[in-house]
């Protein structure tokens, strides 16, 4: 007998509080999330229709999706996407899934932007000329570089990730968000950035360590280990970022990254010992320390 959206929302709400430990306003909303996919309706168009029923062939879909995620997939591997700073992100297996978290980084970014920038002058090297530039490291699907393009079309941004997988996933949302500031690259942090210079360069490097618990927890067990993980105290890509990004900043140029809840004083001692100044480390929303950062003179 077919369901109603209603009746399957109620039953299948508790079925993924219990099999994911989720909240309950969580799981209904994943369930909302799920619905919406299958029938591609809006959330106000599934909330004013709660007596509508599911053909068989979105019962079957439906169904699929939903067992998925019971099993564990992340919701936004199973949507292929994830809203990131107000703009929506394709995400893949071969990306990591952004984090409200990391919004910070993009804040924090943007503050150190000026306001206003001298027009462009063309370039014959690099087409626009423009006279700020920003670096991402480990851009993954593009979250941190594309939000970044996308509130300043009058800077140049440059993406960089190890994994071609991870990059073409970055292109496509660039080209969704129709940005033409941006431009991707595969590199090994700056391996193939010899002579590049940037005004700021920001990255959510890989930071947790090798054998943490949580690697084969929840969302990470799914996610690429060369996004997570990075040596026995977490600190192996960070401790590289901060001793190579020096040699590509422009003088008070910045250099702001994410790291874990609990490496925000090992992240300033490697900024100070690193001749940086100015060495901060910035709060996110759950009063945590999770942005460091300093600049160069
Ligand atoms: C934590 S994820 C961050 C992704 C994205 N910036 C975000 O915040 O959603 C780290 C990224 O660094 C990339 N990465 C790991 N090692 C790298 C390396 N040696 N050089 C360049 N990128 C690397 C991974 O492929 C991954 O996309």
């Amino acid at each position: 007998m077919p369901h109603t959206l209603k009746s399957l929302l109620t039953h299948d709400k508790v079925a993924l509080e219990a099999a994911l430990s989720l909240g309950s306003g969580t799981a209904r909303i994943e369930v909302q999330m799920l619905l919406q996919q299958v029938l591609g309706v809006s959330r106000a168009w599934l909330l004013a229709h709660p007596e509508q029923k599911l053909d068989e062939a979105q019962a079957a879909t439906y169904r699929a999706l939903l067992q998925r995620r019971l099993a564990g997939e992340p919701l936004a591997y199973i949507l292929g996407e994830r809203e990131f700073f107000g703009l929506n992100f394709r995400v893949t297996p071969a990306t990591l899934i952004p984090r409200p978290d990391t919004e910070l980084l993009v804040e924090l970014a943007l503050q150190r932007i000026p306001q206003s920038l001298p027009s462009p002058q063309p370039s014959p090297a690099c087409g626009r000329g423009s006279l700020f530039r920003v670096l991402d490291l480990g851009t993954g699907s593009g979250a941190l570089a594309l939000s970044i393009a996308h509130a300043r079309p009058d800077i140049e941004v440059m993406a960089v990730d190890a994994s071609q997988d991870a990059l073409d996933v970055a292109r496509e949302n660039a080209r969704h968000l129709s940005l033409g500031n941006a431009r991707l690259l595969r590199s090994d942090w700056f391996s193939a950035l010899a002579g590049e210079r940037f005004d700021l360069i920001v990255s959510n490097p890989p930071y947790i360590a090798d054998g943490d618990a949580h690697l084969a927890q929840g969302d990470l067990r799914f996610e690429p280990r060369a996004a997570l993980a990075s040596g026995a105290d977490g600190l192996d890509d960070i401790r590289r970022i901060v001793a190579k990004a020096k040699a590509h900043l422009n003088l008070g140029g910045w250099l702001l990254f994410e790291h874990g809840y609990d490496q925000a004083g090992r992240a300033r001692e490697l900024l100070l010992q690193g001749g940086y100044a100015e060495v901060f480390s910035a709060r996110d929303l759950a009063s945590i320390e999770r942005v460091s950062g300093g600049t160069i003179r």
